[in-house]
């Protein structure tokens, strides 16, 4: 995902260096060239050693070391980063940078640099609240840094409240949409993810083996894009995906009522949520007792969310959606496009290994209203996002529906 990219992570002195490790893991994982730069107080809480074992590269702390200096030297640090995170930021460096005090090897660099610079604050509250960290904090996000959090915690000095460290992979997410092309900007885009929940009685339900990773990576990645994402999940155990429009639902019904109020309000609709078909006639008020050998349980058709999108679909709007098929994939996947109306359903094998539920790793073949199949290869469910979002980019820019 970064591959090729070169990122100069500056570490300030603060408890959570630690986790800035897992950061720089985070980076380097993804395809990163990872060069860090640590302040002196940063070294007294992690070994920079520790940031060269990970990052492979020698780490920097002193402007006048005179190797380091010749071999890269603090100019080259500055010209050659496609990205500048400093993590943790302590209220120290940000006063710095937002007066242009260069006084040491990263203040000099952070100076010299025409990268994007993502900060992430961590301090004590009290810092935190200071008017003078405010006004700091805002005249950079004037002058076009990026800040993400803190957020509000039990922090190491003993308070609870705000200014926690982000965690590593929010920060991470936040980088990689600072490096991403904001190739959806203005586009609003209306998700659903998960499975839903059909209550037998007050304790048993009826559902299905989903995940949400496919929609969450839908999500997350039309985000990164720039896209306005409201997201629809099922229950699932996945985090929250931050700065998106986020609402919980548990059954189709509630389902169909969110997708519903919002619907008429996005350009783009994709269904990845794995909605049931069928829910028990009657929700018995109390737990049912064990008795009879067998027992029958009525069940009747729950409304067809994406079918009725896609007759009252507002203009120009595009609708994806999914297909969970265990036979006759490409035949199963071609009825449910036209009977739903859709401009592209997404047909995914699920007996394969390594696809389809809770899977990380999708294949899939988008089929078009047109009759072109795009086959997919084994990919992860984020690369399968950016592939179906592809699409919805070109759908949307043809759609006169
Ligand atoms: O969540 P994961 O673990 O990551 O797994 C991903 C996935 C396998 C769930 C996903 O890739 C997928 O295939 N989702 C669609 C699953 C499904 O319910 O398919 P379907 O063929 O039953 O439904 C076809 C389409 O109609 C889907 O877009 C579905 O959201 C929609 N539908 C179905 C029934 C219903 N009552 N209302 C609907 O809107």
């Amino acid at each position: 995902m970064l591959n090729g990219k070169k990122i100069v992570l500056g570490v300030t002195g603060g408890i959570a260096v630690y986790k800035a490790v897992e950061l720089l893991r985070l980076f380097v994982k993804s395809g990163a060239e990872v060069h860090v730069i640590m302040t002196e107080a940063a070294t007294k809480f992690v070994a920079p050693l520790t940031f060269q074992t990970l990052s492979g590269n020698p780490v920097h702390t002193d402007m006048f070391n005179l190797i380091s200096e010749q071999e890269i030297g603090h100019i080259s640090l500055a010209d050659k980063a496609d990205l500048f995170v400093i993590a943790p930021a302590t209220a120290n460096i940000i006063g710095k940078i937002a007066v242009g005090i260069a006084d040491d090897l990263l203040t000099t660099t952070v100076m010299a640099t025409k990268a994007p610079l993502l900060l992430a604050p961590a301090m004590n509250v009290n810092m935190y609240d200071n008017p003078i960290y405010q006004e700091n904090e805002a005249k950079l996000r004037k002058l076009g840094y990026y800040f993400t959090g803190p957020v509000s915690g039990y922090l190491a000095c003993g308070w609870d409240g705000k200014g926690k460290m982000m965690e590593p992979a929010e920060i991470f997410e936040e980088a990689v949409g600072v490096l991403t092309d904001k190739d959806m900007a203005g586009i609003k885009v209306l998700i659903t993810a998960g499975p839903t929940l059909e209550a037998i009685d007050p304790v048993r339900f009826i559902s299905n083996h989903s995940s949400g990773k496919m929609g969450y990576a839908l999500a997350k990645v039309a985000k990164r894009r720039g896209a306005k994402v409201t997201l629809i999940s099922g229950p699932v155990s996945l985090p929250e995906p931050s700065g998106i429009n986020f609402i919980s639902v548990k059954s189709a019904k509630d389902m169909e009522e969110a997708v519903t109020a919002c619907c008429n309000n996005n350009d783009v609709i994709i269904k990845a949520a794995a909605v049931a078909d069928y829910r028990p006639a009657s929700i018995s008020e109390n737990k049912m007792k064990k008795g009879e050998d067998k027992i029958k349980i009525d069940l009747v058709k729950t409304p067809d969310i994406l079918a009725n999108l896609g007759k009252n679909r507002k203009l120009g709007q595009v609708l994806i959606g999914f297909a969970a098929e265990t036979t006759d994939l490409i035949n199963n996947a071609r009825k449910k496009l036209e009977k739903k109306s859709l401009d592209l359903i997404v047909a995914n094998d699920v007996t394969l290994p390594e696809s389809g539920f809770n899977s990380d790793k999708n294949i899939v073949k988008l089929l078009f209203k047109d009759g072109t199949v795009e086959e997919l290869p084994s990919m992860a469910k984020e690369q399968v996002a950016y592939k179906v979002l592809d699409a919805a980019i070109k759908l949307k820019a043809h759609s006169t529906l």
